[in-house]
């Protein structure tokens, strides 16, 4: 069917005061809730339809009791309180949302139900109004492909909890007219939102991006590389608010196990997104996260000090051990990595000399050809290098600066080193105010296996026009909290140093999961062809 037009002027979606353009929410659970809430309190008269009898009612009145505690705490004045409730209405047939400027379904994560829904939401409503739906996983092309104007058909995709989550994905199918997407980012804006647009592909941008968050932990975790608990500890130190196994705990693994195969389902089969042997183990024996009180954890996990050894530890829980004697330490390497260790160690009243000589970034500790290196991850394992260098006392350390709240680290020695070199770097580690927390030798750690796979998924979905950086750095900030996007951390460590790490985990994985978005490969060298002018 042909876009309806008024034969001269494009169509004008959304236009218009609030009060006047009445918006239909369909589903009345977690999230349909919320966005009936969110889209009265910035004036829309809503109106609200469930399947279940009572179920529309009985969110309106749990609304009312959230306000009532906004006005309690002062936050919301009891006047538009009132008026947000008053523009709330239940429904009882899709027949009443006729007048709807916009319906948004957020009912069951199901195609057909989505389809039959929308069939007949389109029967109902004016040829101006826009239909979204809330899908999490769903390609919005194919809820709009069941209806005869697919061009009106959007994804409007909220976050839990919608009052408080900033980022809406605005999801545009095959079919959606851009005009009806940007209406609907301005809404999306008008109601207090950070919208950002997105291509209709598997995980939009937000559960496509975060999949190796959680892939890369559940790989270490199966190569019997570190414990839960360490890997958590290690992610805080790096600045995430909750580490991968704590957040998979609180998610479900039920429902991230349930999204990771949707994602490598609709991939067909890329190896990049494929479902952990581990996860699926939590699963079929009951682990479903904190909702049954136990996954990884039985109960709460520790925090990153309960893994600091007891020894340690005082009465108080400071460190109370004597620190270390430091060897002397020579600064190695001349990138911004090495720069960036020499204002920190600077600061810290460290004593060292340099060595911009060398090409690779760390430490030499001691002096002469028994002196112990520490390099910094570029993918390689301890055992590789030591054999490159020829050096046996040798230890690799994850990614330092990544947060100012770093207080534990990676690292992995070379099968040979000697006790007393092991004890060397944990020294200049603990002067350094970092914990050094062992994993086994496994290429990249974890910070930089972790981050530089974010950073290609991000390239990723940015080279198949799935959003813009900026959407991509946005969407992970809001969607899930990180302390940064996926392309300030591509600044931040180099797309050398992304790069090599990626690559280096390609040699040794042979698993094509780590293959280097063509993305990064164009910025490497469009950076290395840069100084021929
Ligand atoms: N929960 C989340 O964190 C989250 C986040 C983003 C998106 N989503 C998506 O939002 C949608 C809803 O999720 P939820 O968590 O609010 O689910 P929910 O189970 O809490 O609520 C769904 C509601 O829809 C009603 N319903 C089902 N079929 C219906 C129909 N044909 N007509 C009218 N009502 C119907 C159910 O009775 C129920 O009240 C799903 O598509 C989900 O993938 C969920």
């Amino acid at each position: 069917m042909s876009k309806p037009t008024d034969g001269s002027k494009p169509m004008q979606w959304l236009a218009g005061p609030a009060a006047q353009q009445a918006i239909g929410v369909i589903g009345a659970g977690t999230m349909g809730a919320g966005i009936a809430q969110v889209a009265a309190a910035s004036g829309h008269p809503v109106r609200l339809l469930d399947l279940r009898a009572g179920a529309a009612a009985a969110a309106i009145a749990q609304t009312a009791q959230s306000l009532a505690t906004l006005v309690d705490k002062g936050r919301l004045s009891a006047a538009d309180r009132d008026a947000t409730l008053a523009r709330l209405s239940v429904c009882d047939s899709v027949a009443q949302m006729a007048d709807a400027a916009l319906v948004i379904e957020v009912i069951v994560e199901n195609l057909e139900a989505k389809r039959k829904l929308l069939q007949e939401v389109e029967a109902v409503v004016a040829p101006t109004a826009v239909i979204a739906s809330n899908t999490s996983s769903i390609s919005i092309t194919a809820i709009a492909g069941g209806l005869q104007q697919p061009h009106r058909v959007v994804g409007m995709h909220f976050f839990n909890p919608v009052p408080q989550m900033k980022l809406v994905e605005v999801v545009s199918g095959v079919e959606t007219d851009a005009t009806v997407a940007q209406a609907v980012f301005e809404l999306a804006r008008r109601w207090g939102k950070t919208p950002v647009h997105a291509k209709s592909t598997p995980g939009f941008i937000v559960n496509r991006i975060a999949r190796p968050y959680y892939a890369e932990a559940l790989a270490l975790l199966q190569e019997q590389a570190a414990l839960p608990a360490t890997l958590d500890a290690l992610a805080r130190s790096a600045g995430f608010r909750m580490g991968p196994c704590e957040l998979m705990d609180l998610i479900g693994h039920d429902v991230n196990y349930a999204v990771t195969q949707t994602v490598f389902d609709a991939n067909y089969g890329d190896r990049r997104y494929m479902p952990s042997i581990v996860q699926k183990a939590l699963l079929d024996g009951g682990r479903l996260g904190r909702k049954v009180g136990k996954g990884f954890y039985d109960g709460v996990p520790p925090t990153a000090s309960a893994l600091i050894e007891p020894a340690a530890i005082d009465a108080d829980g400071e460190s109370a051990a004597a620190a270390p004697a430091v060897p002397p330490l020579t600064l190695c390497g001349s990138s911004a990595l090495a720069r960036g260790l020499h204002a920190w160690m600077t600061q810290r009243g460290l004593a060292f000399t340099t060595d911009a000589r060398t090409d690779w970034t760390g430490w030499r500790l001691g002096t002469g050809p028994t002196a112990t290196q520490v390099h910094v991850t570029d993918g390689r394992t301890a055992m590789q290098l030591a054999a490159e260098q020829r050096c046996a006392d040798l230890a690799v350390i994850d990614l330092p600066l990544l947060s100012d709240k770093t207080n534990a680290i990676a690292v992995a020695f070379a099968a040979g080193a000697s006790d007393p070199a092991r004890s060397q770097v944990r020294a200049a580690l603990h002067a350094c105010g970092w914990q050094a927390m062992e994993l086994r030798d496994a290429p990249a750690l974890w910070a930089a296996r972790t981050i530089c796979m974010l950073v290609n998924e991000g390239a990723d979905a940015v080279h198949q026009g799935v959003c813009s950086e900026e959407a991509a750095n946005l969407a992970m900030k809001l969607g899930t909290n990180w302390p940064h996007g996926p392309f300030e951390w591509l600044t931040a460590l180099g797309v050398e140093r992304v790069v090599a790490v990626l690559d280096h985990l390609h040699a040794f994985t042979r698993n094509e999961r780590y293959r280097v978005s063509p993305l990064l490969q164009h910025r490497l060298w469009a950076a290395r062809a840069a100084p021929l002018g």
